[in-house]
């Protein structure tokens, strides 16, 4: 059976991936935050997955107010990298798994989660960040991708308790998988900042830490939080942070399982507008 062994949850700034892209990480602005990401690089080499379904979102590029999905599973072969205005950006192409997508549709839509079905979808930063942050500049990522695509850059958003949930949901998908897949499930996006309005530039860096404690300790009791806190406290585009639960909903503590290990966690301010967080939870199922 597949089985999850680890959540990865980390922000996904453009800029980091201009730096990546443009030889910059060592630069004094840039060094701290890469430095930041050695131990995640090294942990990955060790913990390479078969698969990671990749929680990410789409910043208008993919889709548009023309089409909002709330949540939207990638079944493609494979996804194309998007053009977010300087033209795509130079990583592998991302390679999925349909029949194990397809799976994992089947299952969580009969948990009466309903996701929309992608099989086209161009993808951003919002997904290439975390894949170059996790493993730097290979010739090809070294795995099967599914692309999980949330809506939290329209209004209404999906709330904290249902994206937990729905990580739940997943989590029992992936077990119901009758081949032995090493699978990783990844939450990105935040932590802190807002791109627009008077309080644009906000961090709030005790709010996010507290965050990252609560993830992992007390995950169900911080899926309650209403989005307005996000907002109010974690700025207009702390928002994305609902993400990271659905990856931590599919821990199998939150199921009767041992609480994950904490491999690796990080903080750092600033990168662009952005504070950027970083953990890395190693996954121990019920015997
Ligand atoms: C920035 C952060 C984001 O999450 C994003 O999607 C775009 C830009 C920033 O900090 O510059
Ligand atoms: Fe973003």
């Amino acid at each position: 059976m597949a089985r999850i062994s680890a959540s990865v949850f980390t922000s996904h700034v453009p800029a980091i991936g201009a730096a990546v892209d443009l030889g910059k990480t060592q630069e004094p602005y840039w060094q701290k935050m890469f430095d930041g990401y050695v131990k995640s690089k090294e942990w990955m080499a060790e913990h390479t997955p078969d698969v990671i379904i990749l929680v990410f979102n789409d910043h208008a590029t993919a889709f548009s107010l023309e089409m909002i999905p709330t949540f939207a599973l990638g079944t493609a072969a494979e996804f194309e990298i998007a053009d977010e205005g300087w033209g795509p950006r130079p990583v592998p192409k991302v390679i999925g798994h349909p029949a194990f997508a397809s799976h994992i549709a089947q299952s969580v839509i009969q948990d009466d989660f309903d996701l929309t079905i992608v099989n086209r979808m161009a993808v951003d930063h919002g997904l290439t960040v975390p894949l170059t942050l996790m493993f730097g500049q290979p010739e090809a990522w070294p795995c099967r991708i599914i692309p999980f695509a949330v809506n939290v850059v329209q209004y209404p958003v999906p709330s904290g308790r249902r994206c937990f949930a729905l990580g739940q949901a997943i989590r029992k998908a992936v077990a119901a998988y009758d081949e032995p897949l090493d699978v990783q499930i990844w939450g990105t996006g935040g932590m802190s900042h807002q791109l627009q309005g008077p309080r644009a530039g906000l961090i709030n860096a005790e709010w996010d830490n507290r965050f990252l404690d609560r993830l992992i300790a007390e995950p169900a009791e911080l899926a309650q939080l209403p989005h307005i806190e996000y907002v109010r406290e974690a700025g207009s585009e702390g928002i994305e942070l609902v993400m990271w639960l659905i990856a931590r909903g599919a821990m199998a503590d939150v199921d009767g399982g041992a609480p994950p290990t904490v491999a690796h966690r990080f903080y750092h301010v600033p990168a662009s507008n952005t504070a950027v967080g970083h953990l890395i939870l190693e996954n121990h199922p019920a015997a």
